[in-house]
């Protein structure tokens, strides 16, 4: 055999492996490099409006179409390139954890053992008041502990990659880039509830401040097109038609409209008479103002 291609059967696996070393610790230091937030110390009672109360807002929020109709935890996505990621026994987390640890997942997307989380939403919690992420851990630990048994999660090569490259990031990368509330001195409580909900509801798709915008491309991407839209279109809704549409997931003219019929089945349509009137007023405050603004 040539000498030349000896060396580059021996060099070739040598620098793939090099490439896929780096990747590797390059990402490992990205998921691992969060610093941890201020630990929560908020008081967690344990009666049973607090547990009713987190119980409507588990199911409001997703907690449960995403970590199982009992919190007992569920594959999220099973992927060889992409990985693996878990959705937590919550039921058996809350027993075993503290408020500050549960607290430091779901508004920060820090897990319990310090590794940033790359597939739980917790930019769509970082607005959740103290009282009702108390509420959340309080109803976790009132279900019984189901011993399901779940596969080990595992960060797969491609999102390893892009991490690596700058080109993606983990949870934790993401949360600061939430906006601040902007409506609470609105007059209007309705508008001020609104916001509260719309911000710790719908930003999980519409954008961080729910103008249809996709808060995970690289800087300087096109705006998506098809995807979840401005949500100030709720302006041109009738109120009757916004109250279908959370409540049935079908929009005026019955389009299928695919997740979020099945959000709004399944989150949205537990939603008070009283929520779904300051979500409404909100959307079309929000939406008139952005009129307003050409
Ligand atoms: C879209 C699906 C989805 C929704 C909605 C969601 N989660 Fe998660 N959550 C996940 C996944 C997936 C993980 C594991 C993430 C990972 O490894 O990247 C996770 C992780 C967590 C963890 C950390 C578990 C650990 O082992 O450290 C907590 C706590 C948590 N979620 C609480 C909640 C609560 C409370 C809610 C509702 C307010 C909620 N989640 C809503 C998908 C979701
Ligand atoms: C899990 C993702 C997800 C969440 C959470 C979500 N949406 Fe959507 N929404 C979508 C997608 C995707 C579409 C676009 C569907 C299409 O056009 O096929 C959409 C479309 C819409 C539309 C346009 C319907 C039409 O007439 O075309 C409205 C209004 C809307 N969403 C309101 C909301 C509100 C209000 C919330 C929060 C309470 C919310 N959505 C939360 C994914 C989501």
């Amino acid at each position: 055999m040539p000498r030349a291609v000896l060396a580059s059967l021996v060099a070739v696996p040598v620098a793939v492996l090099a490439v896929a070393g780096w990747a590797w610790r390059a990402s490992e230091a990205h998921l691992t490099g969060f610093a941890a937030p201020p630990p929560f110390a908020a008081v967690v009672a344990g009666d049973g409006a607090t547990v009713a109360k987190g119980q409507h807002l588990a199911i409001t929020r997703g907690c449960i179409g995403c970590h199982g109709e009992r919190l007992q935890g569920e594959v999220f996505e099973d992927d060889p390139l992409r990985g693996r990621f878990v959705a937590a026994n919550l039921a058996k987390l809350a027993r075993q954890q503290s408020p500050a640890v549960f607290e430091r997942a779901l508004r920060h997307g820090i897990g319990q053992d310090g590794r940033a989380l790359y597939a739980m939403p917790s930019y769509n919690f970082v607005h959740l008041r103290d009282a009702d992420v108390a509420a959340l851990y309080a109803y976790a630990r009132s279900l019984p502990v189901a011993e399901t048994p779940l596969p080990a999660p595992r960060v797969g090569p491609v999102i390893r990659w892009a991490i690596a490259r700058g080109q993606d990031g983990a949870v934790p990368a993401f949360v600061p880039k939430v906006p601040a509330l902007r409506w609470q001195a609105h007059a209007d409580p309705a508008v001020r509830r609104g916001e509260y909900l719309a911000m710790t509801s719908c930003n999980e798709c519409h954008g961080f401040a729910l103008r249809g915008d996709d808060p995970f491309a690289p800087p300087g991407s096109p705006p998506p097109v098809g995807g979840p839209p401005d949500l100030a279109i709720v302006a041109g809704y009738g109120r009757d038609a916004f109250v279908r549409l959370m409540r049935t997931g079908k929009p005026p003219g019955d389009r299928d409209l695919g997740l979020m019929t099945r959000v709004a089945r399944g989150r949205f349509a537990h939603w008070t008479d009283a929520e779904l009137e300051d979500l409404y007023a909100f959307l079309v405050a929000m939406g008139a103002q952005a009129r307003g603004q050409g």
